[in-house]
């Protein structure tokens, strides 16, 4: 047996010194292992557990840790004790890709989540956001078949083009975003030169009780938030180096070269939301900044890596529901949907009681009447029921009343938004394509379509998808359709593991 005096000896997890790193308990040199070698059965045991369900979207990420300040005076929009000027707090922040597996490459096309915990006197601040200030879809209802859309088929466990593009042709609500997502936002260049966006619509709350809706945008301070690789370079990248997004984080912060945000809001006095002409809660949609101009709150700076992965990133439990008073959902049926999805997810992924995992607890002092269930540690409040007459936490509504209350009254029904003026699908779309993007972004944008679409999508698809982009914008749609035909040779199907012939739901039509 070697013995090193300068290292800690080995325990077991019970703390008890052991005997070998390297040799099993066995009756002889060369006879069997013995039952009672319970170091060998607790490392085997460990081991087998080692690994928990990964996130069912946005399983590959990274994060670190830091602090956010309120530089400016927003305390007339609400009373959130975080919002008060040259008030401070830490934060933990999740960069993501959405559809790829825990292992998959960082440089795969995708919106990158863009998550942020605040650790605030008043409880835990959750904005859970992506790189883009839009989304996919404006109703929960089709969120999981979307996700499904883009995560693998079910026969040969593939991702597929063509189940993507099906869903996004008959989602034409998805045009906004698929625009952003082909175009160069759809591959960042490292999450430090991204921007972020809670891309919903949240409510705000004063002292005086006034209610605003409010838009979150975190500007990075280095560059525009259009920093990208072209599609070339990302796919040497993710050969040459898979978790080059979360290396990049890593070693800047481990070099002292931190990452920072500055956080704008786009405010909404409460009436205007009712006759606005574009539906303020539609998620699908920006507000243009000319109607509501963005106002600097503060700076969120990263300064600190995680020491153990698992502990502090894997088991970070992000839920938009985390609303300190001040601040709170809107009639977004997306978010109020995320309102109760996120915080299930984290009971099936991390149990019950993950809120007692470190980098989940929050600073404020907690006095809930959740008591018990595994793997609890901290002690249940006792009384353990409300109302009680021995000193028990009583709620203490504040006057001034709630952010995320609003009116609402009608009949229960299963229908989209009532449709405002301005409500298309692709004006906004087509805004960002001929507007914003200049010649050069354009051409990416077309190349990155032309290379997506030929890779495996039918032509009863490939039909609809020129259609939704001349929708967008004729000349794009036109240049996607040429570039298409051309790089296919006129073949009317893309060759690939799923051309047409080889999806038996599109046989079974
Ligand atoms: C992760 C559900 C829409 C951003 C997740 C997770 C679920 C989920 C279940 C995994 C959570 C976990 O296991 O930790 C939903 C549902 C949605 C929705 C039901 C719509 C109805 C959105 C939207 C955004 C978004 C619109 C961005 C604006 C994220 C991010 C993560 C995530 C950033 C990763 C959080 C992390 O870093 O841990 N979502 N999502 N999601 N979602 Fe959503």
């Amino acid at each position: 047996m070697t013995s090193n005096k300068s290292v800690p000896p080995t325990t077991t997890d019970a703390g008890i010194r052991v005997e070998s790193d390297e040799h099993s308990l066995t009756v002889g040199p060369d006879g069997p292992i013995v039952l009672n070698d319970h170091y060998l059965l607790e490392q085997m045991a460990n081991f087998n557990r080692e690994r928990i369900p990964e996130r069912q979207p946005h399983a590959k990420g990274s994060g670190a840790f830091g602090r956010f300040e309120t530089t400016q005076d927003v305390s007339r929009y609400t009373k959130a004790a975080i919002f008060q000027p040259g008030a401070s707090c830490d934060v933990a922040m999740r960069f993501s890709t959405v559809a790829g597996e825990r292992g998959s490459p960082d440089t795969w096309r995708d919106p990158r989540g863009f998550s942020v915990k605040m650790y605030t006197e008043e409880g835990n601040f959750d904005m859970v956001g992506n790189n883009t200030p839009i989304f996919f879809i404006r109703d929960p209802m089709k969120f999981q078949h979307f996700i499904r859309s883009q995560k693998r088929r079910a026969d040969n466990g593939l991702r597929d083009h063509d189940m993507q593009w099906d869903f996004w042709t008959l989602s034409p609500e998805s045009a906004h975003q698929v625009a952003y997502l082909m175009g160069d936002r759809g591959i960042p260049r490292t999450w430090r030169e991204m921007n972020g966006y809670s891309s919903h619509t949240y409510s705000l709350i004063n002292a005086e009780g006034e209610r605003f809706w409010v838009k979150f945008h975190f500007h990075t301070d280095l560059g525009d938030g259009n920093a990208h690789f072209t599609q070339e370079e990302a796919d040497k990248m993710a050969g040459q180096d898979s978790d080059y997004h979360r290396r990049d984080l890593f070693n800047a912060i481990a070099d002292g070269d931190f990452p920072s945000w500055t956080l704008k809001w786009q405010v909404m006095p409460y009436e205007d939301a009712k006759t606005y002409r574009i539906n303020p809660f539609d998620l699908t949609k920006t507000w243009p900044h000319a109607d509501y101009p963005l106002i600097e709150v503060g700076k969120l700076t990263l300064d600190r890596n995680p020491t153990d992965f698992h502990t502090e990133i894997e088991q970070l439990a992000f839920e938009p529901n985390n609303m300190v008073p001040g601040v709170g959902l809107s009639p977004d049926k997306m978010l109020m949907a995320r309102g109760f999805s996120y915080a299930d997810a984290h009971r099936a992924r991390l149990g019950v009681n993950y809120k007692e995992i470190p980098v989940n607890s929050p600073k404020a002092p907690v006095h809930s009447y959740s008591k018990d269930g595994k793997g609890r540690i901290g002690n249940s409040v006792d009384p353990v029921y409300a109302p009680n007459s021995y000193g028990g936490p009583a709620a203490q509504p504040d006057p001034a009343g709630e952010a995320g209350r609003w009116f609402a009254d009608g009949d229960m029904v299963r229908q989209a938004y009532t449709k405002r003026p301005d409500d298309d699908d692709w004006s906004q779309a087509r805004a960002l394509v001929r507007d914003v993007m200049d010649e050069p972004a354009r051409d990416r944008l077309v190349s990155n379509v032309v290379g997506h679409l030929c890779d495996g999508v039918s032509e009863k698809i490939l039909q609809r998808a020129f259609d939704y982009w001349r929708k967008i914008d004729t000349e794009t749609g036109d240049r996607i359709e040429s570039g298409v035909r051309e790089k296919l040779g006129g073949a009317s199907d893309a060759p690939g593991l799923a051309s047409a012939e080889s999806i038996p739901r599109e046989a079974a039509e």
